[in-house]
């Protein structure tokens, strides 16, 4: 299968096409990526050279690219987007221009070619907070930040694109995503990176907040067969929470190289750090 994913630079993004080359022979994957702050091509340099990987830099907001290449794949994996919710806060407009308006030129694409699935990578957070029990596929859109609320929008226009052309549309709403390769400013790569260094974990509120993880392979899993079945996917996680942990404080440990050029080099962490955490040296 000829499959597109968006976003394949990214966190989750990496890890799946390297999901998608190791667990299939013949699965070709493009990877559109811009390569923003978040996107980082070291974060796939064991399948760089593989046959059946290709990488193309491009922004899913340039029409004609995006047309030329839903026109050569089976299936899309759409993972791009602006993803820091505090981010968000600060700085709306590139939230809107990616997650929005780059969904609707895929959606727009895909409607005019033979492509058998378009996977909307959502998030949890179109819900917003639930203060008792869990979100289910029911619960109403809440969402609380403009990240959530860019998110929830692209999801209403995939769902309208399957309504009203019948694009073959599934969104995924997972909840919070750890590993190896996270860009260390979210929270969990955010406090181990802090922890190694000895500086200071930035809790937000009073620490009684609770979310629910997910290993990125777990989801990885559950992406590949949404590609595969219709229903009935029999998906659990499969990596006990510890293991997953275990695993993905060793990697930072081990991996300090790819995260200390982010923290100690890159600006656009620097920039943010700097407005988000004012008191705190990085
Ligand atoms: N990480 C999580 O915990 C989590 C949880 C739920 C849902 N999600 C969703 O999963 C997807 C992937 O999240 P992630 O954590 O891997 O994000 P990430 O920020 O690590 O990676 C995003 C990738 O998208 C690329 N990108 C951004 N704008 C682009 C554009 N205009 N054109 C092409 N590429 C562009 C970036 O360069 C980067 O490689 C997102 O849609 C996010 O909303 C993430």
């Amino acid at each position: 299968m000829k499959i597109l994913v968006t976003g394949g630079a990214g966190f989750i993004g990496s890890h799946l096409v390297r999901y998608l080359i190791q667990h299939s022979t013949h699965n070709e994957i493009f990877n559109l990526d811009k390569l923003t702050y978040a996107g980082h091509l070291s974060n796939l340099k064991d399948v760089s050279r593989n046959s059946r990987y290709h990488f193309i830099r491009g922004d899913i907001c340039d029409a004609r690219l995006v047309t030329r290449l839903t026109k050569q794949v089976d299936a899309i994996i759409h993972c791009a987007a602006e993803t820091h919710v505090d981010r968000s806060i600060h700085q709306a407009t590139p939230f809107l221009r990616t997650n929005v308006i780059g969904t609707q030129t895929l959606l727009e694409a895909v409607r005019r070619t033979a492509v058998r699935r378009f996977l909307q990578i959502s998030t949890d957070e179109v819900y917003g907070s639930i203060s008792v029990g869990r979100a289910t596929e029911e619960t109403p859109l809440r969402p609380s930040n403009p990240y959530s609320a860019s998110k929830a929008a692209a999801d209403l226009l995939a769902l309208s694109y399957y309504k009203t052309y019948g694009v073959p549309v599934i969104i995924v709403r997972p909840c919070n995503n750890f590993g190896p390769y996270q860009y260390p400013e979210k929270m969990l790569p955010l406090f181990i990176t802090n922890a190694l260094q000895g500086r200071s974990l930035p809790l937000y509120g009073d620490g009684q907040n609770v979310r629910d993880w997910l290993f990125v392979e777990d989801h990885c899993r559950a992406l590949l067969l949404l590609l595969r079945k219709r229903r009935e996917l029999g998906w659990k996680p499969s990596v006990p929470f510890p293991h997953a942990f275990a695993r993905t404080l060793r990697w930072f440990q081990t991996e300090s190289t790819w995260w200390r050029l982010i923290k100690e080099a890159e600006p656009a962490f620097h920039r943010f750090s700097k407005i988000q955490y004012p008191s705190l040296q990085f």
